[in-house]
């Protein structure tokens, strides 16, 4: 049925100019190439064609209400896309820029529709990757960017999550290694009066508010926020699911592993064999405190580290036939919020 995307192995630090210029070619065609940034891969299109964004769309399987964040390779090129750029934009950009923090702002007329969902804003960053920023400057043109997988899975961190996810529906592949960061990029709003963070990442609300000096809200355009407060719980796959592993995710706070404990017992006496296929990524937990049967995994106790291997443990989990996901929520501390955001979200 389908065939293999080409996949270019790149030297992450110093990815080899006849391979960039093939990607860059490529996205001038109009074509869709996925590569490598410090936060997730990227599925990339020239953000100045409306069809060759379409493509992205396509290919993620992406409902067309939700926008896609452009990448540029500098504040020049960004300042281009918009109306308006508040000083509060340069702050961000002069201390946070290439890195993972993406600016919405009001966006200029030719940036295409499609790229803002028909939103008036759009969502800008400079990536932190040796890899994207060649390809943005050899293409000379800003790419249009969301996680290069189909919709609503898990993103990928590694070549081979987006060959597993997208196959034949992107035709190349710019392998660079496993990304740094692991999870998405901060969004913060600026279009407003107040600054909002409309997506945690691991630029936190705490390190905004010192940069800008004053107050920064925050909203999720998504996520309720509630599920996390109400653990453990199960969640059926009929809602809306996002970052979300195949397997079945109960979320647990550190000091509810014994209620959960009981809640896997009078699971277990129901089925059959169940415990064979599950598995649970702790912070805090002792092994074994869940029950014998259980693949415990250990997971850093330090945010930095700790983003940087959950999407491949989710990836993991999914490869490794798991059908229940025990995760246990790190502390309610600014440090973990989008750690604790991503968490909720996979058990959706
Ligand atoms: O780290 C990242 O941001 C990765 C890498 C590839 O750069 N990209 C990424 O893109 O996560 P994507 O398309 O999966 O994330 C898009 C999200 C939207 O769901 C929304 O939350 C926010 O970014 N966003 C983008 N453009 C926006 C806009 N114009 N207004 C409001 N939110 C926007
Ligand atoms: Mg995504």
């Amino acid at each position: 049925m389908s065939t293999a995307p080409r996949v270019l192995v790149v030297d992450p630090q110093h990815p080899e100019p006849h391979l960039i210029a093939e990607a860059a070619n490529a996205i001038l065609m109009g074509s869709v190439v996925a590569f490598p940034t410090e936060t997730v891969y990227g599925l990339g299109a020239d953000a100045m064609n409306p069809k060759a964004v379409a493509g992205i769309f396509e290919a993620k399987g992406r409902p067309a209400w939700n926008p896609v964040i452009v990448h540029v390779a500098s504040a020049a090129e960004a300042q281009a896309l918009v109306t308006r750029w508040p000083d509060e934009a340069t702050t961000i950009a002069e201390s946070l820029w290439p890195g993972p923090v993406t600016i919405v702002l009001p966006k200029a007329p030719r940036v295409p529709d499609i790229v803002s969902a028909g939103l008036p804003n759009v969502g800008i960053r400079i990536p932190a990757h040796p890899v994207a920023l060649a390809l943005i400057r050899a293409a000379g043109t800003s790419i249009a960017a969301p996680s290069a997988n189909r919709f609503s899975e898990v993103s990928p961190t590694e070549a081979q999550h987006v060959v597993a996810s997208l196959g034949s529906r992107v035709g190349l592949v710019l392998s660079g290694g496993s990304c740094d960061v692991g999870i998405e990029s901060t969004v913060i709003d600026l279009t407003g009066d107040v600054p909002v963070v409309l997506r945690p990442g691991m630029i936190t609300r705490d390190r905004l508010e010192s940069l800008l000096g004053r107050e920064v809200d925050y909203r999720s355009a998504t996520v309720s926020g509630q599920g996390a407060e109400a653990a453990p719980q199960s969640s059926p796959g009929t809602a809306a699911r996002h970052y979300a592993p195949r397997a079945e995710v109960w979320l647990f706070e550190s000091e509810e592993a014994e209620s959960l404990r009981k809640a896997l017992i009078s699971r277990q006496l129901g089925a059959t064999n169940e415990s064979a296929t599950t598995r649970s990524l702790l912070i805090h937990a002792d092994p074994g405190s869940l029950g014998p049967g259980v693949d415990d995994r250990t997971m850093p106790a330090f945010p930095d580290l700790y983003a940087r291997e959950l999407y491949r443990e989710l990836h993991d989990a999914d490869n490794a036939g798991v059908r229940l996901l025990l995760l246990e929520l790190p502390p309610r501390h600014d440090s973990w919020a989008a750690i604790r955001d991503r968490l909720t979200r996979a058990s959706r």
